[in-house]
């Protein structure tokens, strides 16, 4: 199975994943890491190292989908073309997609929660406010199916929900109708 994190910067989507790649057992793979190592190994800001990283992502996970083992993606996945890249790697790969949207309803707490974490990613910096809003502002209309989880809740209560949801899909996958949420447009 590959799972696919989505939601704006700070609403808690590597929080979540992290908890689910250990109840999971599976690996969890950022995007914003990989673009940081490309920047320290000297690759110029000005290149497209953003969409590099999404594909160097993308590479890894189809290495780990092709050992039969599931992979959880934990990226922005503000722009269509980055969700059609997960479809097409699914079905190259021939395993079920999940994509699970973590959405943060409060937008003070979603700016005290971006302003106060401490990722420490060597070399990247923290994304602002202003940046988070304008990335809002660009989200792609988004219609597909895709679990949606509301950050207010306790990390542990969305792990819970998503592996809920994950294992009852797997298990009863002739029928998926009506078992995952349709989306709101954020
Ligand atoms: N209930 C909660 N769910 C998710 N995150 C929470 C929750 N409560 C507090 N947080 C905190 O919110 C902060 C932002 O979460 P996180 O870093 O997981 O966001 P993100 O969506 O991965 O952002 P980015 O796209 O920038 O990597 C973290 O410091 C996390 O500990
Ligand atoms: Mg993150």
């Amino acid at each position: 199975m590959l799972v696919v994190m989505s939601g704006l910067p700070g609403v808690g989507k590597s929080s979540i994943a992290a908890g689910l790649g250990r109840r999971l057992g599976a690996p969890v793979l950022s995007v914003d890491p990989v673009e940081a190592a490309m920047w320290r190994a000297g690759v110029a800001r000005d290149q497209p190292t953003g969409l590099a990283a999404y594909v160097v992502v993308e590479t890894l996970a189809a290495e780990i989908l092709a050992l039969g083992q599931a992979v959880i993606v934990d990226a922005v996945n503000d722009v269509a073309q980055a969700r059609e890249m997960w479809h097409d790697l699914a079905g190259r790969r021939g395993v079920a997609l999940r994509f699970v949207q973590v959405v943060c309803p409060d937008p003070g707490l979603h700016r005290r929660r971006l302003e106060s974490r401490e990722r420490g990613i060597d070399g990247f910096p923290e994304p602002t406010w202003a940046s988070v809003e304008a990335r809002r502002a660009n989200f792609d209309a988004w219609d597909g199916e895709r679990l949606m989880l509301d950050s207010l809740a306790p990390i542990d209560a969305n792990v819970q929900r998503a592996v809920d949801h994950l294992t009852r899909d797997s298990a009863r996958r002739e029928s998926p109708a009506g078992m995952w949420e349709r989306g709101m447009a954020p």
